[in-house]
């Protein structure tokens, strides 16, 4: 295969990643956008095998075999843990992505070091690897680092399973700590520079172990809250290793790979940050929800509120003449999408103008609430983003909000003092009616209470969200 070949081929690839991101930002187009991802990748991946066999015949009998085992057990893993992963769980199978990406980095940048001839970085025989070279593995290996050690605490932190310190979900702060993280960043890049100018390897050793150590520094003293945010972002670095190496390599698919998947990461958590209203800074600082958990709880025991049946609730919804849905995290959990959809359909049947609102970082990822309902085969013309629904809430009927606390809490309007505060929510408050299902008065993933809940408008119908919405569905019959 001639050179002109690969490189027509990695520019389809380059296409097909494009086309992926592209389809990826909208429901309808979203199937598609996969399939680009995947013709991509494997337009990629049997382009770099060529590339290999060009670059040297003897090289590639030896190690090729490596490759394709490599492939298929690295195939296969991740074949049967997306097959199996429940969509609630999809953050914490990012984030291990991730950190396979940011280990992957950092072996390539160690082995360049190594053996610079082998990957065709320098001729055989031929002088150290240029300063350039060097700048491009410092940074690969670093970055690469951060992500690999950084997205295995937020692995541990969204998982919740384990009992190690470092991965519970309440951030971990001491005193001194920002200071001791500016101290070690600073330390890795002048030893960067070390070895950028000087090809003293200790250096570049000492600064990937660095590198690994502060990837925890910097994500432990982040909340739960916040993780997605976090996963979003070693993403973006994940991309910046990839591309730094792909310098290293000579390698345009890398490079341009590594930026789409860098930039993109970077606009997610930016679109994130401004959804939760708070500053990039202030999520990398963290500590947010730490105190706020315990403080809601003391409240929630002495107030009461009003609390109906199923069937009250279909009466409501039957009797209205529009319904606004406010899906949230405890839908997921309960997988009651099927069972919404009959609900709404029924409603409709009967004349009601059913919609659904989303918000945008309602569940525990991106577009988490637009999959769920897709999956349901719900009506996008029936599905509205924030922005377009919210008007709307003063002159809706009925409000029913399934497993949504955090999205729908007013604090985030009326309370400065609040974590949320500024934070736009849905206006589900401003319905005739609201009601809403959750298991019990427990708060959502900002830990706090929820003033929607105590209001005379609202009542609550508690219970897992399927066994409630598939009872509605009985009494509406
Ligand atoms: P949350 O505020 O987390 O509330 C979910 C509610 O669902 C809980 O209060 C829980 O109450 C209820 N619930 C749990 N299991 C249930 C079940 N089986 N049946 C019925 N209810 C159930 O969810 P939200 O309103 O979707 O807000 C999302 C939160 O995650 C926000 O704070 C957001 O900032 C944060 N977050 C999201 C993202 C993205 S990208 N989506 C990223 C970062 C942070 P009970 O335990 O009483 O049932």
């Amino acid at each position: 295969m001639s050179m002109n070949l690969i490189t027509v081929l990695y520019l389809i690839a380059s296409v097909c990643f494009i086309q992926a991101l592209k389809g990826l930002s909208h429901p309808t187009t979203s199937r598609r956008g996969n399939l680009f991802g995947m013709i991509g990748m494997a337009i990629a991946v049997l382009t770099t095998i060529a590339l290999i066999y060009k670059l040297g015949a003897e090289l590639a009998t030896q190690g090729i075999g490596y490759v394709i085992v490599g492939l298929l057990i690295g195939g296969t893993a991740g074949t049967i843990m997306a097959k199996r992963v429940e969509m609630t769980k999809m953050p914490e199978l990012v984030a291990f992505m991730h950190s396979m990406i940011g280990l992957a980095a950092v072996f390539i940048a160690i082995a360049a070091v190594a053996e610079p001839q082998s990957l065709g970085i320098v001729a055989a025989m031929a002088d150290p690897i240029p300063a350039g070279n060097r700048l491009e593995l410092f940074l690969g290996a670093a970055i690469g680092a951060i992500t690999f050690s950084g997205s295995v605490i937020a692995f541990g932190k969204l998982s919740g399973k384990y009992k190690f310190r470092l991965f519970q979900g309440a951030p971990v702060v001491f005193k001194g700590q920002h200071l001791l993280n500016l101290a070690v960043g600073l330390v890795i890049v002048g030893l960067g520079l070390m070895y950028t100018f000087t090809g003293d390897v200790t250096a570049f050793a000492i600064l990937v172990v660095l590198a690994f150590v502060i990837g925890v520094l910097i994500i432990i003293p982040i909340g739960g809250a916040d993780m997605p945010v976090v996963v979003s972002m070693l993403n973006s670095y994940s991309g910046w290793a990839a591309a730094g190496i792909g310098f290293s390599l000579n390698n345009s698919m890398l490079i341009i790979a590594g930026s789409l998947v860098g930039s993109s990461g970077a606009i997610l958590s930016y679109i994130m940050c401004k959804a939760m209203n708070r500053s990039f800074f202030n999520v990398i600082l963290g500590g947010f929800g730490a105190e706020a958990g315990s403080a809601a709880a003391g409240e929630q025991v002495q107030r009461n509120v009003k609390s109906g049946s199923s069937d009250d609730a279909a009466f409501l919804l039957t009797n209205a003449d529009t319904v606004v849905i406010v899906p949230g995290y405890g839908l997921a959990v309960a997988r009651a999408q099927h069972a919404l959809m009959e609900l709404a359909e029924k409603l409709t049947h009967r004349g009601v103008n059913v919609k659904y609102a989303i918000h945008p970082v309602a569940g525990r990822m991106p577009g988490h609430m637009n999959v769920l309902l897709a999956e349901a085969e719900v009506p996008y013309e029936q599905v509205f983003e924030m922005e377009d629904i919210n008007s709307e809430f003063g002159q809706t009927d009925v409000v029913l909000v399934l497993g949504a606390n955090d999205v729908v809490n007013p604090a985030a309007k009326t309370d400065p003092k609040s974590p949320i505060a500024g934070m736009p929510i849905l206006e589900a408050y401003k319905a005739k009616t609201v009601i809403v299902n959750k298991r019990s008065m427990a708060s959502g993933y900002a830990g706090l209470d929820n003033e929607l809940f105590y209001m005379d408008k609202t009542m609550m119908v508690f219970g897992d969200a399927k066994k409630v919405i598939e009872d509605m569905v009985k009494a509406v019959d």
